[in-house]
């Protein structure tokens, strides 16, 4: 509670000395002082820029909006005597005209409630709990102020959240506390200002750290994250340590290579392998299938993925021997803003629309998928899902080398090594849009951190690791007449 003798902290007025140019970072354990500190430098900005002041305060949850709320009625209550809040509209108006508006954002699909408004200061609260940093440099670009008046963003967030590995990566690690740097993306220079509850003179320091370790039970990562503000910990986004869009991302094929590559699309590897090959052994070649992860009430998702032999692809990019492109997506997605939720198209309609896109690419349509859709149906017939889709002349074998585990695993190399000249990697085309918007933001699994919270919409990363995972003698055993 912050009654009349308020004093801000030794924390609190470290970053309020910050100048104003200067953006900010709070992140730090729970407890710290952040989210008053934001109220702070809100007060603050309004008293010194009088009616002209246009605050934003976004969170993701609502529970959030209530808690700043408040924090706020407390703070400005006392502050303004004249001051009031709209509770339907979630916004202060200040005596001198000045506005602090508190708004739940979930992520970039519904930045269009802000789009084409103006603030002067930005402060985003818990912004860990975004899958990215999208969110933030979307809402940047709607701060815009009168000639000779700053506009800031200030962001407060602690370590284990969803966006753990993309804030960590950015704002924190290499960055020394307290000390200026510039930030790769804004180009604005930024200060990382850590805290955790022993910076805290008003908590129970003792009380409050019992009652964490009651809330992290059995997870001493978040525990360590919560407690003691440590950003080296296994968490947030399941990916996030490993797949970066500027390595990974590739522009969209407009046809397949050659299979058998000439020797001069070889890399170095390939064609020592082709010059060595004898009569009647392979050439170095590309293989084409498919990778499904099935789904009834969840999205059906199709990749069309392709394995390099070592060679350039038709964007002229060179491909480690053995990387995996995906090229190409189908999925049955109700809605973009449900990836969790499929349009139960039949698989006959599946089928159509795959065979469509093989002919499209002249590939053949064949591939590997979940070992579930092997299971036998009980039907009179002997019937399974794969086998429906074979009577409709789409070929699945089972992407079963190894568990699970061994397969995010195989993933997560694949990304770590994408762009490096020598080893296999993952690449996915830019029309792979579903990949893109699930994958970089799987959380882990709160439990068993190696594995991904499947609440989430894994289908995507699902079809990817059944790529991974293909035994590649099986499906050469399959032979099928080329489409073309
Ligand atoms: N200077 C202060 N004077 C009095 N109370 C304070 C002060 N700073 C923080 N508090 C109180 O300490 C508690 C924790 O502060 P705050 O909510 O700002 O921390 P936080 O770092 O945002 O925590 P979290 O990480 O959980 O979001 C709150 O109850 C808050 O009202
Ligand atoms: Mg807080």
């Amino acid at each position: 509670m912050i009654d009349a003798g308020f004093a801000p902290s030794w924390f609190q007025q470290q970053a309020l000395l910050v100048p104003e140019s200067v953006d900010l970072f709070l992140g730090g354990g729970r407890g710290g002082g952040k989210s008053v500190t934001l109220a702070l430098l809100a007060m603050r900005h309004v008293e010194q820029y009088g009616g002209r002041a246009r605050v934003l305060y976004v969170r993701r949850t609502y529970p959030g909006i209530a808690d700043f709320e408040l924090l706020t009625r407390e703070l400005f209550g006392q502050a303004y005597e004249s001051a009031r809040y709209n509770s339907q509209a979630h916004t202060w108006r200040l005596p001198s005209g000045a506005i602090v508006e508190l708004g739940q954002l979930d992520g970039p699909q519904d930045y269009a409630k802000y789009q084409g408004r103006s603030f002067t200061l930005l402060l985003l609260d818990e912004v860990t709990q975004w899958g990215d940093l999208r969110m933030v440099d979307l809402l940047r670009s709607n701060l815009r102020a009168p000639a000779g008046m700053p506009t800031r963003t200030v962001m407060a967030g602690n370590p284990g959240g969803l966006g753990h590995q993309a804030v960590a990566r950015r704002f924190v690690f290499g960055r020394e506390p307290w000390r200026e740097f510039v930030d790769d993306v804004s180009r604005r220079p930024m200060v990382y200002a850590p805290s955790t509850a022993r910076d805290n003179p008003v908590l129970d320091v003792e009380a409050y750290t019992r009652q964490l370790e009651a809330a992290c039970s059995g997870d001493p990562e978040l525990l360590k994250a919560w407690r003691d503000g440590s950003w080296h910990i296994a968490r947030g986004a399941y990916f996030g340590d490993v797949l970066e869009e500027s390595r990974s991302l590739v522009e969209a094929w407009e046809r397949l290579p050659a299979v058998e590559p000439s020797a001069d699309q070889l890399g170095p590897e390939a064609r020592e392998l082709a010059r060595r090959a004898g009569p009647g052994d392979d050439w170095p070649a590309w293989s084409f299938y498919l990778s499904m992860d099935y789904g009834v009430a969840a999205p059906s998702v199709v990749y069309f993925c392709a394995d390099s032999p070592g060679a350039y692809g038709p964007d002229g990019r060179f491909y480690p021997r053995g990387s995996l492109v995906l090229f190409d997506e189908f999925d049955t997605r109700a809605s973009n803003d449900d990836l969790n939720r499929g349009t139960g198209l039949s698989i006959p309609e599946i089928a159509a629309r795959v065979k469509a896109l093989c002919a499209f690419w002249h590939m053949a349509p064949q591939g590997v998928a979940d070992d579930a859709i092997f299971a036998r149906l009980g039907l009179p017939d002997d019937a399974s899902i794969a086998s429906e889709f074979s009577r409709c002349g789409v070929y699945f074998e089972r992407a079963n080398k190894g568990d699970r585990f061994s397969g995010w695993g195989r993933l997560r190399t694949l990304m770590a090594q994408a762009g490096m000249p020598d080893r296999p990697g993952l690449y996915v085309s830019r029309r792979c849009t579903g990949f893109w918007a699930t994958v970089p933001f799987l959380a882990r699994d709160e439990r068993r951190i190696e594995d991904v919270d499947t609440r989430g919409p894994d289908h995507w990363g699902d079809a990817a690791r059944y790529a991974c995972q293909r035994e590649r003698q099986l499906l050469r055993m399959i032979h099928l007449p080329r489409v073309h």
